[in-house]
């Protein structure tokens, strides 16, 4: 089963400590020491979630591959739940060096200059993640990774959480049940667009600091896949889960472009195999993350748990549908023409 844990105060002590070492490691990185001792590289993969859910797993399997195949010559060390860097630095961390590889949502590149990635969040866009892989999978997602190096990064490639669920101290089953609720969303404009066409106010929070939020009531409710939800133990301070299904959550991996620049073609390859195998083992296990975590809660029955009828879907469809049109603009003309076409192409 699927372990529900929060880093404790002190755990998050030592990780400020951590975090304030790897600045200063970043200002070394940034004089241009980037490139690695011959012998041994060592890889750091920052991530704001849990071990315990699709992204933490894919990473800790790209780890013992990376490990196994380079015969420990290449060390892969795994930062989990925004121990060394949160949603705000963590980008940043990577420009300067800090860190060598994130695998951030696809939400949080709008906010450095991406806001192309965006079109991922259109709610109610995707009716399956098969949809979503045709896009990633396809020249549209490569032309959308290949874009990151206008800022200094290379994308690796794409990977799954799955679909996002509706979570308030009271059920999210139609646009009225959201009026003047305060909604926690990741830094988009399309999911704060969305939250505000339900009736809502946006507030953009960073992932490590939700639970807390909801706890104090800064904030009334959120959107997340259930395996974040249960591994943030948001259970303990949301007493209604609605099954709506509305949007897509995913990742994206990146490093450091002149870091990549800097290995070797051996290596880069190696890496390159590793984390394809990673990302799809991953890919594998979001549903059955997803679907144990929703289990779980299920058999602690402390939330409870709403499904959605085909006319309450519709409703909230409806109301959100306007965000495609208001939103088009800041994705660009031209990605949301590409985006039609792929999946006209997919339905046909
Ligand atoms: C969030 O901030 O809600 C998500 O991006 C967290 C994650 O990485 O799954």
């Amino acid at each position: 089963m699927l372990s529900a844990a929060l880093p404790p105060v002190n755990q998050r002590r030592r990780c400020l400590h951590r975090a304030a070492s790897a600045l200063a490691a970043s200002a070394l990185a940034a004089s241009g020491a980037l490139a690695q001792p011959a012998r041994g590289l060592t890889l750091r993969f920052s991530h704001v979630v849990a071990d315990a859910t699709p992204k933490g797993l894919a990473v800790l399997r790209f780890k013992s591959l990376v490990e196994q195949r380079s015969g420990g010559r290449i060390q892969v060390l795994s930062y989990p739940d925004g121990q060394l860097y949160g949603d705000h630095d963590e980008m940043a961390a990577l420009q300067l060096g800090a860190v060598e590889m994130l695998a951030p949502s696809l939400s949080k590149f709008g906010r450095i200059g991406f806001p192309e990635f965006e079109l991922f969040d259109l709610p109610f866009l995707f009716g399956s993640v098969a949809d979503v892989r045709r896009i990633t999978q396809g020249p549209l997602g490569q032309r959308l990774l290949q874009g990151l190096s206008r800022h200094g990064l290379a994308g690796l490639g794409y990977f799954d959480n799955g679909f996002k669920q509706m979570s308030a101290n009271r059920p999210l089953l139609v646009p009225a049940d959201f009026a003047g609720l305060r909604m926690r969303v990741q830094a988009s404009k399309v999911i704060a667009a969305q939250m505000r066409a339900l009736g809502a106010q946006p507030v953009s929070l960073p992932f490590s600091e939700t639970r807390q939020a909801l706890a104090s009531g800064v904030v009334d409710g959120t959107e997340n896949p259930i395996s974040n939800f249960w591994t943030q133990r948001m259970h303990e301070v949301q007493s209604d889960l609605s099954l709506t299904e509305h949007g897509y959550l995913g990742y994206a991996v990146v490093v450091n472009l002149r870091f990549w620049l800097s290995l070797s073609a051996a290596d880069q390859l190696l890496l390159r195999l590793a984390l394809d195998e990673a990302l799809s083992y991953g890919n594998q296990i979001a549903d059955a993350q997803n679907a144990q975590a929703l289990k779980a809660l299920r058999q602690l029955g402390s939330t409870r748990i709403h499904t959605l009828s085909a006319g309450q879907r519709t409703r909230l469809r409806e109301a959100v549908e306007p965000v495609h049109r208001a939103l088009a603009s800041r994705i660009g003309a031209s990605w949301m023409d590409a985006l039609r076409g792929a999946l006209k192409q997919a339905a046909g």
